[in-house]
């Protein structure tokens, strides 16, 4: 009789071997909640594809902060719709914006959240794209015009400055907003607000539901000259050297469950904290497979959680964030408070 030189198995026979040979943790300070803030009274309400994400008005916004402050997720990532759109999405980077007044409010309920602000124009601008359009001067084609978006997306960061953000995070994928914001934040005097970049943005379908929750599906075409192509992953170690180069404090990759390989090449390439954006879809995908009964959701969430923190993100974008926090003091999947 011959035995099996290595067992692998001897480590996995109890629990509690297996808590102590385990690599990667989930933890709550992993987390980053995502808030949508609208205009208007006394509004909460569902977002039809984004089961238990809401709507929130301003004045509604407290008992969410609340329950997340509660849960002890150290940050919370701000989104707005706001009343009026136009070309230029001015109400972006207007000091009494809905972005603007969220942040105040936040701050003032809850000093120690991290108020993360998304900088971008596409939920404020009337076409939905993240930049101001041209028309091309011969053919008269519609483009998005690269470097005098830069302008607005460095009032608009500076706005969320200086209304109390604590973390910039630019998700427009212009060319050089890296280094245009970081020039406009150190010049309105936030040199210490780090800018968490939007790095490598894909192209994605997994963006639907959030489209329909802000408002801001591109009214024409779509957003492929900015955003990058699903099937390119050296692009993507060109975007995140021209952020680090920048200035970024943070590196994104989004989405994340498609995107594995480039969470963990970051990882690998870069000295920067990674962040992964579980995106809408990931989400309602998720939530829809659950509600059917198909899947059962608390494993799923930690399973996937711990996966996209395994192939190498320090944080964690994730609308399951207020459940994932629950689970993860229960002890679930491992996870540990
Ligand atoms: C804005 C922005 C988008 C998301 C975050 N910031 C949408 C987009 O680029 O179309 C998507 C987030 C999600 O799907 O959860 N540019």
């Amino acid at each position: 009789m011959t035995f099996p030189i290595v067992r692998h198995r001897r480590l996995r026979r109890t629990t509690a071997l297996r808590n102590m040979v385990r690599e990667t943790v989930l933890t709550v300070n992993d987390l980053i909640y995502p808030i949508f803030v609208t205009y208007g009274d006394n509004v909460k309400e569902e977002i039809p594809s984004m089961p238990g994400v809401f709507h929130f008005s301003l004045d509604r916004l407290e008992e969410e902060i609340r329950e997340v402050v509660d849960a002890g997720i150290p940050a919370v990532l701000l989104f707005g719709v706001p009343e009026t759109k136009d070309a230029e999405g001015s109400s972006a980077y207007d000091a009494d914006g809905i972005v603007q007044r969220a942040i105040r409010a936040v701050k003032a309920q809850a000093p120690e959240l991290v108020v993360i602000a998304d900088t971008c124009l596409c939920q404020f601008t009337d076409h939905g794209h993240c930049g101001l359009i041209h028309h091309h001067p011969v053919t008269g084609a519609a483009e998005i015009a690269n470097d005098p978006s830069l302008e607005l997306l460095v009032k608009t960061a500076v706005s969320q400055a200086e209304a109390g953000a604590d973390i910039i995070a630019p998700s427009n994928m212009m060319d050089g907003f890296v280094a245009a914001i970081r020039q406009g934040l150190d010049e309105a005097g936030f040199e210490n607000v780090p800018i968490m970049s939007y790095s490598v943005k894909y192209a994605s379908a997994f963006y639907g539901p959030f489209r329909d929750a802000a408002h801001s599906a591109p009214q024409f075409g779509d957003r492929k000259t900015y955003q990058m192509d699903p099937g390119n992953v050296r692009e993507a170690l060109r975007e995140a050297e021209s952020d680090v180069a920048e200035g970024a404090d943070m590196l994104m990759v989004k989405p994340a469950l498609a995107y594995m390989d480039v969470i963990r090449l970051l990882k690998e390439q870069f000295d920067l904290p990674v962040v992964a954006y579980n995106v809408s879809a990931e989400y309602s995908m998720v939530k829809a497979a659950a509600a059917n009964g198909w899947i059962d959701e608390r494993a799923i969430v930690m399973e996937t959680l711990t996966g996209m923190k395994r192939a190498g993100a320090d944080l964690i974008i994730t609308y399951h964030a207020k459940d994932a926090a629950k689970w993860v003091r229960e002890g679930l999947a491992g996870g540990r408070a």
